[in-house]
């Protein structure tokens, strides 16, 4: 009996975790953005290259290939392709993403911020 509730037990944590790693909330991702990269970034069409670039249909393009921003070589030559998983691990550790990034910050240290981050910037960068 033991052994099965503990298995019973397992797989509910499993498929939990499992649930809250794809689905954040894009309105607390608005606010998260609205704290923490508001300030550098614009998300709508044609909006302003500030200190960072617009992010404008930022999803699926290549990492430092918006027009009329210059970015550092690093993050021209990342390679990187921006999807859910790449958003979440440079919004992580930029520096450790993209050594050389001239991204000057921190990271978003909470998994749960960065799902709703990364869900949030799904919607507004459409
Ligand atoms: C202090 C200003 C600043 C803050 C705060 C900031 N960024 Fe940036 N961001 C930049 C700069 C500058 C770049 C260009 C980096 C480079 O060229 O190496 C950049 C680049 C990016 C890119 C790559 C864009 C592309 O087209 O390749 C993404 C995505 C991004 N930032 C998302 C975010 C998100 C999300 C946040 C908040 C969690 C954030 N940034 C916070 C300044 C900032």
């Amino acid at each position: 009996m033991k052994i099965w509730a503990g298995a019973i037990v397992a797989a509910i944590v499993g498929l939990a975790t499992q649930a809250s790693a794809q689905s954040g909330d894009p309105a607390k991702g608005q606010r998260v953005f609205n704290q923490q990269c508001r300030a550098c970034h614009t998300l709508e069409k044609d909006g302003a290259q500030a200190t960072g670039p617009n992010l404008h249909g930022v999803f699926g393009r290549k990492a430092g290939t918006a027009e009329g921003f210059a970015f550092s070589e690093a993050m021209v030559k990342s390679g990187i392709v921006w999807d859910d998983t790449t958003m979440a691990e440079y919004n992580r550790d930029p520096k450790a993403k993209v050594p050389g990034t001239k991204m000057v910050f921190n990271g978003v240290k909470q998994q749960g911020q960065l799902d709703d981050l990364v869900a949030y910037l799904k919607q507004a960068t459409q």
